[in-house]
């Protein structure tokens, strides 16, 4: 299978961690999206020190920074949204449609898959 440039969304969650392990063992040139929401959060930067180590690429991008969205988009051509965490299922969707529009507007990303 051909490899790709995989950006993943939420990377320090339970399954995002995962997926980045995954897509890094698997040989593709991976991004994890680096939100500055999270601030000091120890263990999330750790995370995230943690895989850019193992080769990960970081890319700083907000949900309340369309530009920074679609430059991250802009870097890969599969889209891995792992995010979760926000308390009501509406606002989640609400963010995620943040992301979907960042992709349209970014134009190249060829696959996205959401949890
Ligand atoms: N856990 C399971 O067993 C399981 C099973 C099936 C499906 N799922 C689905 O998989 C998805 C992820 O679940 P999870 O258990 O991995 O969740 P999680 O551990 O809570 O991780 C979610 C990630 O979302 C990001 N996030 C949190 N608040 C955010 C906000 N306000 N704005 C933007 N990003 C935010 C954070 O990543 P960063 O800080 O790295 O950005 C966080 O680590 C969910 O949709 C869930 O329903 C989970």
């Amino acid at each position: 299978m051909g490899k790709s440039k995989v950006l993943v969304v939420g990377g320090t969650g339970y399954i995002g961690r995962r997926i980045v392990k995954a897509s890094l063992e698997q040989g593709h040139e991976t991004y994890v999206l680096q939100r500055p929401d999270i601030g000091l959060e120890t263990e999330k930067v750790q995370m995230l020190l943690s895989f850019k180590k193992q080769g990960a690429h970081l890319v700083e991008g907000s949900f309340s920074n369309h530009q920074s969205l679609v430059d991250a988009v802009k870097l890969v051509d599969v889209v891995i949204c792992t995010m979760s965490g926000v308390h009501f299922r509406s606002h989640n969707l609400m963010m995620q449609l943040k992301l979907v529009e960042a992709i349209k507007d970014a134009g190249n990303v060829k696959v996205c898959r959401s949890l």
